[in-house]
């Protein structure tokens, strides 16, 4: 299976309740290693402009209020199959249909506040990556190299 990258966000609910390392922690214990990370605080204009495939939905203005109701973790995670697997490690967006000992099954508070998110597409995740780092923050990682 070949390398991929993908984007991964910890909403704001995800740094509220200090659970941003076990976050992680699940993430590289399947492999997937964080190759960019930052700290964001979206403006509306941001998080309008990153949902924008959602704007016509009824919880489009909820779902933007919440995210810049405060800060966000921002990652690139690199890996085997790294969109397939981040999501099947995240679980479904509904905390309540998400599989036992996914993320958001065993910390997020409900179909809103789902404590991540993550690119649904190698397409997506590349427009999504975009939107969040520059090219210089996205060089290459070779980890055997010493
Ligand atoms: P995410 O994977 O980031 O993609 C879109 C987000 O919209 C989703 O996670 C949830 O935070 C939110 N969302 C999706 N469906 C609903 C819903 N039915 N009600 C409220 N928020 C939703």
């Amino acid at each position: 299976m070949a390398t991929q990258r993908t984007l991964s966000l910890i909403k704001p609910d995800g740094l509220e309740k200090g659970i941003v390392g076990k976050i992680i922690a699940r993430f590289e214990e399947r492999g997937l290693k964080p190759v960019a990370v930052k700290l964001v605080r979206l403006t509306q204009a941001q998080a309008e402009g990153f949902y924008a495939v959602h704007r016509a939905r009824p919880f489009f203005p909820s779902l933007v209020q919440f995210m810049t109701s405060g800060p966000i973790l921002a990652m690139v995670l690199e890996g085997d199959d790294a969109v397939a697997k981040n999501r099947e490690i995240m679980g479904a967006t509904d905390p309540a249909k998400a599989a036992a000992g996914t993320i958001r099954k065993d910390f997020a508070t409900d179909v809103e506040k789902n404590t991540v998110h993550g690119s649904d597409s190698p397409e997506n995740a590349a427009i999504e990556i975009a939107y969040f780092f520059g090219q210089l923050e996205l060089h290459p990682y070779d980890w055997k190299k010493k």
